[in-house]
């Protein structure tokens, strides 16, 4: 028996994972009560929102700063600054945290709803990246469980339900291959900013956008998959699924293989995680398309080319070594994808950035929450300066 209505605090509420969050709240209002909301600067979006779903408790990170007057004029008790992710992260009358900021944002409300007792449901992607190893232990230690929004990781903690973790032989993590999975490099070189926000089969943030066009981001879930369901690297393999309707597999050691599919679309695996161990019937509530296979016709599977998506190796290579490593692969990554979104330099200089980032930096072992902040920000700061000393302009 589930308890409902389940109370979600949410960061992020006006990205792209936050607003469909609240899409499945609109859809299921007997189940679900949004308690407190946080975002960074968008003021008017968060305000509607606290206003459409009567929530008490709302949080503006403020960035710029110059946005925190805004906030208080629009929403006068709004919490600022990271005091006020944290009051919401924690705050007593949630049961869950759907952690949904974009960027290492999310690391320090992540880990003080864990030690808070909340269930935490998790999309974003650099808490577990730069501090895999901190999360899952404070969860194993508060009694936690952090269960994943990511659509690719629901499929496979669907497909893993019931099943004992010794029997699995790999998981296979599905891409959809992105806008390039054709291109040669010489075009790749060339491509501009709209040809890569174009993703063929799912709408997302600009920054995971732009990881998926150079496939960083199927290398950072491989790293996230690991953490989750604490399985070594060896075990777990990309496959190319163009379509997006397969969102990852399981092979258990009989050879038999167990796959999640639907239409692409994160309102399940948001609901997944929301209603978890319950399933809500989606029938009537115009939330999901119903996949028709007919309509479906072929299902198409691929080998990844990892020699022309170098991120993919780059970013194994850093999460293999481990240390600070991650967490420099997170800051140089967010700095150079801001840079390529500016149009200050080309598709392929995301890669080359990384690589040299990566050479410079000076690991950690087992970092502690500043020494992973220290390492993303020195990271940030070296693509900065890299950046300046190729182009001679500065990183306004
Ligand atoms: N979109 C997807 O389909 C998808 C799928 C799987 C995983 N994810 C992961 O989920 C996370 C969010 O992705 P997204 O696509 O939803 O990103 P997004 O559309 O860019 O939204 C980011 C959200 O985070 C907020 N935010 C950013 N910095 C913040 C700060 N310092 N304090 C408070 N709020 C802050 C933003 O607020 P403002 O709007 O006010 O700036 C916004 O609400 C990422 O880690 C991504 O990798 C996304």
């Amino acid at each position: 028996m589930t308890d409902f209505p389940k109370r979600i605090a949410l960061l992020g509420s006006t990205g792209s994972i936050g607003q469909q969050t609240l899409d499945v709240v609109r859809a299921f209002p007997e189940h679900f009560q949004v308690v407190a909301l946080a975002a960074r600067q968008n003021v008017e979006l968060l305000t509607s929102q606290a206003r459409e779903f009567h929530v008490p408790v709302t949080a503006c990170f403020a960035q710029p700063p110059e946005v925190a007057q805004a906030a208080r004029a629009a929403l006068p008790s709004v919490l600022l600054g990271e005091e006020g992710l944290l009051e919401v992260a924690t705050l007593p009358e949630a049961d869950i945290l759907v952690a949904a900021t974009s960027g290492l944002v999310g690391l320090n409300p992540t880990l003080a709803a864990i030690r808070a007792g909340k269930t935490i449901a998790l999309a974003n992607k650099e808490t577990l990246v730069m501090g895999g190893h901190l999360v899952m232990d404070e969860a194993r230690h508060a009694g936690v469980s952090i269960l994943p929004i990511d659509s690719e990781h629901s499929a496979l903690w669907q497909c893993l339900r019931g099943e004992s973790s010794a029997d699995v032989r790999r998981l296979i993590i599905t891409a959809s291959g992105g806008p390039f999975r054709h291109s040669t490099p010489e075009e790749m070189r060339t491509v501009t900013v709209e040809q890569a926000l174009a993703h063929p089969t799912w709408q997302m943030g600009s920054k995971i956008t732009i990881d998926s066009s150079t496939l960083m981001n199927k290398a950072l879930e491989v790293i996230e998959a690991r953490w989750l369901f604490d399985i070594p690297y060896e075990k777990i393999e990309i496959v190319v699924q163009p379509e997006s309707v397969i969102h990852s597999m399981v092979e258990y050691r009989d050879g038999s293989i167990k796959m999640q599919a639907s239409l692409p679309t994160m309102h399940l695996p948001i609901l997944y995680a929301l209603s978890y161990p319950a399933r809500l019937d989606t029938g009537s509530t115009g939330l999901l398309r119903e996949l028709h296979w007919p309509e479906v016709a072929r299902l198409h599977f691929e080998a990844l080319d990892v020699a022309r998506f170098p991120c993919v190796r780059l970013a194994l290579e850093a999460a293999k070594r481990g240390d600070t490593y991650p967490s420099v692969l997170v800051g140089v990554d967010e700095e150079a994808v801001a840079l390529f979104l500016a149009g200050k330099i080309g598709l392929l200089d995301i890669a080359a950035l990384i690589e040299t980032v990566l050479e410079q930096h000076q690991p950690v072992a087992n970092p502690d929450v500043p020494a992973i902040l220290e390492a993303c920000a020195w990271a940030r700061q070296r693509t900065r300066e890299l950046y300046e000393q190729s182009y001679g302009r500065k990183v306004e």
